[in-house]
C-alpha cells in the first residue's frame, strides 16, 4: 500500500493515537541514579560542571534514598571519595571506607533501595589510574586481586550488586569467584563490559577527583573507533559470569548498544555519562535547548537503541516528568 491509500500520518493525528502505537517507554524503575559520597557531615556541594548533581556526606544519603523511592527510582550507583589515597587504592576495600559506610547507611535507612557499587580503584589511587602501577604500567593481574577484595567488601557491607568499571582483563571471573567463595552467590555483577576511553567522562573526574596524574586510560579502556572489539569484550564478560552488560558512554555509542542487544540475551545497561549530562545542561542554561524535552528524547533513544537499564544523572528529573 502506498500513498494516497496509505497515510502514516493517520496514526499521528493526536496524542491518543501516538500513545496507542508508541513502541518504547521510559520507566522510573529502570533508571539508576549515580551518587557521589564524601567524608564529613552535613555536606551537599554542587559539582560545578554538573549543575544539579551534588557530592554528599553519608548523613545525607537517607534523604536522597527516600526521594528516589518516592519517585519510583529503586536503584542508586555509588561512587566514593576517600579521606586519603595511596598507590594501591587500599581505601577501596577498607572495612570502614567511605563506600562501605555509605552502603551500611543506605541499607539501614532505606532497605528497599537497591545499592549498586562502582568497583574501581581510580578514586582511591594517588596516581588516579584504575589499577595499581608496576614498572610504570597499570598492572592487570596485580589489580584483579584488589578489585575482587573491593567487591567482596561491598557485598559484606550489604551491596545488592557490584559494577566493575576498571576494564582490567579477567576481572569479572575474579570477582565472581571471590563472591561465590564467600557465600555471595546471589550478588549479581553488572559489568562495564564495553567502556570506551572517552572524553565525555571529563565532568565526572572533577566530581570524583580521579583524573590520571600521568598518561591516560587508553591502555585499558577501549578505542572509540572499534565496534567488533565490543563484541569480544562482551563475550568475555558473559563467559566470565556477568549478569548485566553495560555500554558506556551512551549516546555516541548507540550502535554498540544495538549490537549488544542483538547478539546477547543478558540485560543491557547504558551509562549516560557526565559529559553527556553536562552538554544538555550547558546548552539549556544558555537557552539554546529545551532541557526537559532533550533529556526525554535522549533517554528514550537509549531505550529504543536497546538499553533495558539507563544509568543517568537525570534519573530524578526524568522520573518526576514520568510521574506527572
Ligand atoms: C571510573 C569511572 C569513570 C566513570 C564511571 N566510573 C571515569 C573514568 O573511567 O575515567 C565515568 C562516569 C561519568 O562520566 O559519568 N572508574
Amino acid at each position: 500500500m502506498v500513498f494516497p491509500d496509505y497515510r502514516p500520518r493517520r496514526l499521528r493525528r493526536n496524542e491518543a493515537f501516538r500513545t496507542l502505537i508508541r513502541e518504547t517507554h521510559l520507566v522510573p524503575g529502570q533508571l539508576i541514579l549515580p551518587l557521589f559520597v564524601l567524608p564529613g557531615k552535613n555536606i551537599r556541594e554542587e559539582v560545578p560542571s554538573m549543575p544539579g548533581v551534588f557530592r554528599i556526606s553519608v548523613d545525607q544519603l537517607a534523604k536522597e534514598a527516600k526521594e528516589c523511592l518516592s519517585l519510583g527510582i529503586n536503584s542508586v550507583l555509588l561512587f566514593g571519595l576517600p579521606e586519603k589515597k595511596d598507590g594501591m587504592g587500599s581505601g577501596a576495600h577498607a572495612k570502614n571506607g567511605i563506600i562501605q559506610q555509605a552502603i551500611k547507611e543506605l541499607k539501614n535507612r532505606a532497605p528497599q533501595l537497591m545499592v549498586v557499587t562502582d568497583v574501581c580503584l581510580c578514586e582511591y589511587t594517588d596516581h588516579g589510574h584504575c589499577g595499581c602501577i608496576i614498572n610504570n604500567e597499570v598492572d592487570n593481574d596485580a589489580t584483579l586481586e584488589i578489585l575482587a577484595k573491593t567487591a567482596l567488601s561491598h557485598a559484606q557491607a550489604g551491596a545488592d550488586m557490584v559494577a566493575p568499571s576498571d576494564m582490567m582483563d579477567g576481572r569479572v571471573a575474579e570477582i565472581r569467584g571471590v563472591l561465590d567463595e564467600n557465600n555471595f552467590d546471589t550478588v549479581p555483577i553488572m559489568s562495564y563490559a564495553v567502556k570506551y576511553a572517552s572524553s565525555f567522562y571529563g565532568p565526572f573526574r572533577d566530581a570524583a577527583d580521579c583524573s590520571p596524574q600521568f598518561g591516560d586510560r587508553r591502555s585499558y579502556q577501549m578505542d572509540p573507533a572499534n565496534s567488533r572489539e565490543a563484541l569480544r569484550e562482551a563475550t568475555l564478560d558473559v563467559d566470565e559470569g556477568a549478569d548485566i552488560l553495560m555500554v558506556k558512554p551512551a549516546l555516541a555509542y548507540l550502535d554498540i548498544i544495538a549490537k549488544l542487544k542483538e547478539e546477547f540475551d543478558l540485560p543491557i545497561a547504558a551509562y549516560h555519562v557526565s559529559g553527556e549530562y553536562a552538554m544538555i545542561k550547558a546548552a539549556a542554561q544558555k537557552g539554546w535547548l529545551d532541557e526537559e524535552r532533550v533529556m526525554q528524547e535522549t533517554l528514550l533513544s537509549l531505550r529504543r537503541g536497546g538499553a533495558d537499564i539507563i544509568i543517568t544523572y537525570f534519573a530524578k528529573d526524568m522520573a518526576r516528568l514520568l510521574n506527572k
